[in-house]
């Protein structure tokens, strides 16, 4: 019976299957099959490709890019013509039905509101899934994904590429060291939507109703989205600003710079979350209510309203409270963006940068800035030289890359380091405190296990989107 088994296995089956069978992996593709084998490259599927994508792709080129799907060919169309290999699709679950058997793995690069069809439909066909950050656009989406992944034993990663990275791995070793004592308070800060990749926010629905170009499939595009008129301010890129497809400041942002934190501190799920959020794109209105040391409360004007059930603040303040871990204390996690800054801590000579944290210990301070801790030092500099005379050892694994990373996953290799595991609740924090923007200066209070506030019947609502019909959860 086993021999019949063997004999009628196919590559693919063979990938999806040894994955989860990592003792008789470790062997087979570099010793049996040779490193680099046309046998042992996986066929990958890259779902998004005009953007982030791109990249993406660019990251596994050592295997076989099979098919590229996108549904707008006009932003595609330089990665399409990179890899005239690839069968070309508009419509990931047409993909799927034709080339359920040619597909290994497959990267999602789609804007956050359709991360959740794509990944899924992948997984539950066994497909290995590499899937940009956020890990999907609601705290619902996010939890099945991180279930579904578990279920059917496929290998991971979350796009959070820093975690990948030598200083994250340095800063969670440093603060495990003692290095900084006991935390208890980190500031992360984002210099966007206004800043940087800079995205609108705060505005009004558009009123012109401009042609979609014939080569953009505009249904396809808003997916599991509520229907609504095309617009340029949505597609390419701007949708992060839009409620309805992407997650903001925080959810472009958060994944990468709460990262170092969030795997350091060991911190799972916060059990309560609070924003206050500005509409106003005065940055005196801001800089008049910190200065007084409390909460930001100023009576907005009615109209600012409506913006609020279209798009993300202009700038936001979200404070997140951690329960004690193990023997670690309590922490309090607060983000600023928009051009919001924490205050900057003693020690510090420059200036705090468009992006990063402040992890702060009972005896130090480490900052960092984006994607993986980069830059991470302890402060004061002085202090810094005399660490790097008694680092402790390197414990934790060094990989070759995220791509990589997951790419040995799928081969059957240990789970990727941003797997869904761990991207998952990484993503959920991210995403409750959208939440908490959207309920604007409320605390909610956060049961993990039973995925609710306990304290607000509208915030729940929030946790699980209403797909257009045609579209399932
Ligand atoms: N890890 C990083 O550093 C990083 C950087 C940028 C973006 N991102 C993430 O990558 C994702 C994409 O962002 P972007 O900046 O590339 O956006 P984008 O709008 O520039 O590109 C998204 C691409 O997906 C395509 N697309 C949209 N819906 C699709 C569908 N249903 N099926 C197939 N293709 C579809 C679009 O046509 C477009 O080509 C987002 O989740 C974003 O957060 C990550």
């Amino acid at each position: 019976m086993k021999k019949e088994a063997k004999k009628t296995m196919s590559r693919r089956t063979f990938m999806g299957t040894a994955a989860s069978t990592a003792t008789a992996f470790a062997i087979v593709p570099s010793r049996v099959l040779g490193k680099d084998a046309p046998s042992n490259k996986l066929n990958i599927g890259v779902i998004g490709v005009g953007g982030r994508g791109g990249a993406d792709l660019r990251g596994v080129e050592t295997e076989n890019i099979v098919a590229l799907c996108d549904v707008d060919m006009e932003h595609a169309g330089n990665t399409i013509k990179k890899n005239p290999q690839a069968k070309i699709y508009r419509d990931f679950r047409v993909m799927f039905d034709e080339m359920e058997k040619d597909i290994d793995a497959v990267i999602v690069a789609t804007p956050d509101h359709t991360h959740y069809v794509a990944a899924m439909a992948a997984i539950q066909r066994g497909k290995h899934v590499y899937c940009e950050k956020p890990l999907a656009h609601s705290i619902y989406e996010v939890r099945k994904l991180t279930e579904a992944a578990r279920k059917y034993k496929v290998a991971t990663q979350m796009g959070n590429q820093g975690h990948s990275s030598e200083h994250i791995r340095l800063c969670c070793e440093w603060v495990w060291d003692g290095a900084i004592g006991d935390v208890r308070q980190v500031y992360a800060w984002s210099n966007r939507p206004m800043g940087g990749y800079a995205f609108p926010s705060g505005l009004p629905r558009p009123k012109d109703t401009p042609t979609v170009p014939d080569t953009l499939n505009w249904d396809l595009w808003l997916g599991p989205a509520q229907y609504r008129t095309y617009h340029p301010i949505y597609a390419p890129i701007y949708w992060r600003g839009w409620l309805d497809f992407g997650t903001g400041a925080l959810g472009d942002m958060g994944c990468h710079i709460m990262d170092p934190a969030f795997w350091a501190l060991k911190l799972g799920s916060p059990v309560s979350v609070e924003a206050n959020t500005s509409y106003n794109p005065n940055p005196e209105f801001w800089m008049s209510c910190l200065g007084r040391g409390g909460s930001p409360k100023k009576e907005i004007p009615v109209y600012l309203d409506k913006l609020r059930k279209e798009t993300y603040p202009v700038a936001s303040i979200v404070r997140y409270e951690f329960p004690a871990r193990g023997d670690m204390p309590p922490v309090a996690l607060t983000w600023y963006d928009g051009g919001m800054l924490p205050p900057r801590p003693e020690g510090m000579e420059k200036g705090h940068g468009g992006n990063g944290a402040f992890i702060i210990g009972d005896k130090g301070v480490i900052r960092h800035g984006s994607h993986g801790a980069n830059g991470c030092r302890i402060i004061p500099e002085s202090k810094m030289k005399e660490y790097l005379h008694r680092l402790p050892p390197k414990t934790i694994k060094r990989v070759k890359g995220h791509h990589q990373d997951w790419i040995d996953a799928c081969k059957g290799g240990e789970p990727a380091s941003s797997n869904f595991d761990y991207g998952g609740p990484l993503t959920e924090m991210v995403l409750l405190g959208i939440i908490a923007m959207r309920m604007k200066d409320e605390k909610l209070l956060w049961d993990a296990d039973k995925m609710e506030f306990t304290n607000s019947k509208e915030a729940n609502e929030l946790i699980k989107p209403t797909y257009r019909q045609g579209w399932s959860l």
